[in-house]
Order: C-alpha cells, then structure tokens, then sequence
C-alpha cells in the first residue's frame, strides 16, 4: 500500500529526488518520473513488468515545453496539439537528444501530451523536467482510472500516490503519428477520429492487432482480466442459458439469461463518452467476483469513442 493524498508539493519533492508518483490525467492514471533521468525511467519499466522494447510517453505542461524536446512540429501536429491539448491527445515527434533512448527504446520519435488534469497540470508546471508515464498498472492488465486501481495493484511500487478522483476520460490518449504524407492514428483513444478528422481532414487508421506493432505496445492481448472474457456472438446459445458463474459487461441494455447483479451497464443512457469512463471499471469489477467465471461482453455501436472501446475489447477478448 502506498501514501496516498493530493499534496502537489509532496509530489515534486519524491520526483525531484528521484522517486515513482502515480498521477492522475483525464484518460487513466499514469506510473510517473523525471523522463531526463534514465536510471528513473528504468524503474518505471522493472515497476510495471514491462517490456524494454514498448516506449513511454512523456508529458509536459503546454506545447511550448514539448517543442523543448523535439527538433520539429509537422503543421498538423501543431494544429491538433492546439486544439486539443491539454487532452487525450498524444503525438509522435522526431526526438531531441536529450530524451533518454530508454524512454523511446531507441525510436527517433518521442510520444508527447499535455494531459488534463487540474493537479498534474500544476505539478508538471512546477516541475524542471518533464514526467515519463505509462499507464500505472502491471503490463498487460488493465488500466487504472481511481487512485485505489493503482494501490491495488502497484501500491508497493510508488512512492506516492497523487489521488484527483476518477479518470473523467478513462480510456488512454489517442496517438497520432506524422511520419507519412497522411497522419496514422497508431491507438485509439479518447479523443475520436471524427474529432482529429474536423481539424486536420483524413487521417489512415492503422492499428495493428499482432505481435510486431507500429506502436509497439499495440500488441494483440492487452487490457486484459485474468478471468475469462468472451465475445458473446463466440459463445455457444446453450452454453449461455442459465449458466452460473456468468458475468457481463454490457453498453446499455442487458443480457437475457444472465442475473442481474452479475451484469455491469456502461451507460444506461447509451452515452458513448460515459460508457468509455466506465469501461475499464466495469472490467475489473467483473473480475473481482470471485463468483464470476466468465465474463461475456458484445461491441458497442463503432462511432466517436466507440471505436476506442471496442478496441479494448478486442484487446481484451484476444486469446493470445
Ligand atoms: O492516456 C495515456 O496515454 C496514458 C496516460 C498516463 O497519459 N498513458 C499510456 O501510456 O497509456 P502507455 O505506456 O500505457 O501507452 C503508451 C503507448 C504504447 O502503446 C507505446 O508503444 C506507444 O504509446 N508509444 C510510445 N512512444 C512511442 C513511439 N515513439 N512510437 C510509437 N509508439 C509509441
Ligand atoms: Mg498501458
């Protein structure tokens, strides 16, 4: 278990001598340190579990600090970053030197955002360096969107633990690359194409399900519980009815056959935004049941955030 609280300063002060803070952003809650400092960014990957070949993204506090970082800005990059940042919005930029090689396993390209968030927002502000931070969860698992997600489960793993309340946005940054002639959105995220699209015109949507991914942590199975998840057009009817130990997560209206305290509502009002600060919740309280066996889940409707959800939900229902 670890400290958990709102205090900012103290916050700055585990940073600036060196230590792990989990902060909140608007998408999840991310696993935080000095991104200038290598020894620190590797504390963060051996935190996680995580493979030295999947880059962190870093954060800063306005787009002026991240062109500290990088040697150019395409003109799209710098319109969607105006527009949408702070936000769930993370794009790749051609590096300087002075981003660690750790921080982006060696890729020329760093990934930035300015995250929204009131209290991470004033902490990056007081801060001389910018904050390396993947999502706070063990690697593969899902993402955590309270301050009590992280403690669960990297509690003993952060020195501190910036607590501002449930994630509004609760799904990750969209990151956008401009490395062709057409920007490629690389993961879906809580900032929707539709969004990107009205600012920059067409962007290609390229995200890979395999086990060599342009982003390198798109990889196949992600965001995954530990007990079962099944697409429910993949289950056998008979196998369905009535079975005990069913458990489901649905967008706004529920399953026949599945009791009803077993089944977790995204958003009864069919609300997409809401359905995706949900989402990831709704996973991990599924997989709380010890009663539970099973979890049986369907996509929702593949417009605005949709299309993020149900790629989580691929992620999650991925047998490998
Ligand atoms: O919303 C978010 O983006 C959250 C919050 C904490 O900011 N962070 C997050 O980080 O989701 P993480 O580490 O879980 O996911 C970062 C993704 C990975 O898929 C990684 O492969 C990709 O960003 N990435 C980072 N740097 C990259 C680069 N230079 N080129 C391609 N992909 C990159
Ligand atoms: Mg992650």
């Amino acid at each position: 278990m670890a400290e958990i609280g709102h205090d900012i300063n103290h916050a700055k002060e585990v940073l600036e001598s060196g230590g792990l803070v989990a902060i909140p952003t608007e998408t999840v809650y991310g696993l935080a340190g000095n991104a200038l400092d290598s020894a620190v960014v590797t504390n963060i990957f051996n935190a996680k579990k995580r493979p030295s070949f999947d880059p962190l993204i870093v954060h800063v506090s306005s787009l002026d600090q991240a062109k500290e970082f990088v040697l150019e800005v395409p003109k799209e990059a710098e319109a969607l970053a105006s527009r949408f940042w702070p936000g769930p919005l993370t794009i790749l930029l051609k590096r300087k030197s002075s981003i660690p090689d750790i921080v982006t396993s060696g890729l020329d390209t760093v990934a930035i955002r300015v995250p929204a968030h009131g209290l991470t927002h004033q902490l990056l502000k007081s801060l001389d360096f910018p904050l390396a931070a993947p999502s706070a969860n063990p690697f593969g698992y899902v993402s955590p969107t309270t301050a009590s997600h992280v403690d669960q489960q990297l509690g003993h793993e952060v020195d501190y633990i910036l607590d501002g309340g449930p994630c509004s946005v609760g799904i990750e940054s969209t990151i956008v690359s401009f490395e062709s002639e057409m920007p490629k959105v690389l993961r879906l995220g809580g900032l929707s194409v539709e969004d990107i699209e009205e600012v920059i015109g067409e962007v290609e949507v390229n995200i890979h399900s395999s086990s060599k991914p342009d982003a390198p942590g798109m990889l196949k199975s992600h965001y995954a519980p530990k007990t079962e998840i099944v697409i429910s057009d993949d289950l056998n009817p008979e196998f369905r009815k009535g079975t005990k130990g069913m458990g489901a997560l649905v967008f706004d209206e529920y399953f026949d056959g599945i009791s009803l305290e077993n089944q977790f509502v995204l958003s009864e009002t069919g609300d997409m935004n809401e359905a995706a600060s949900r989402l990831f919740t709704g996973l991990r309280t599924l997989d709380q049941r010890p009663d539970i066996t099973t979890i049986v889940t369907k996509f929702v409707p593949n417009i605005g955030l949709g299309r993020a959800i149900n790629d989580r939900i691929k992620r999650a229902t991925a047998k490998e």
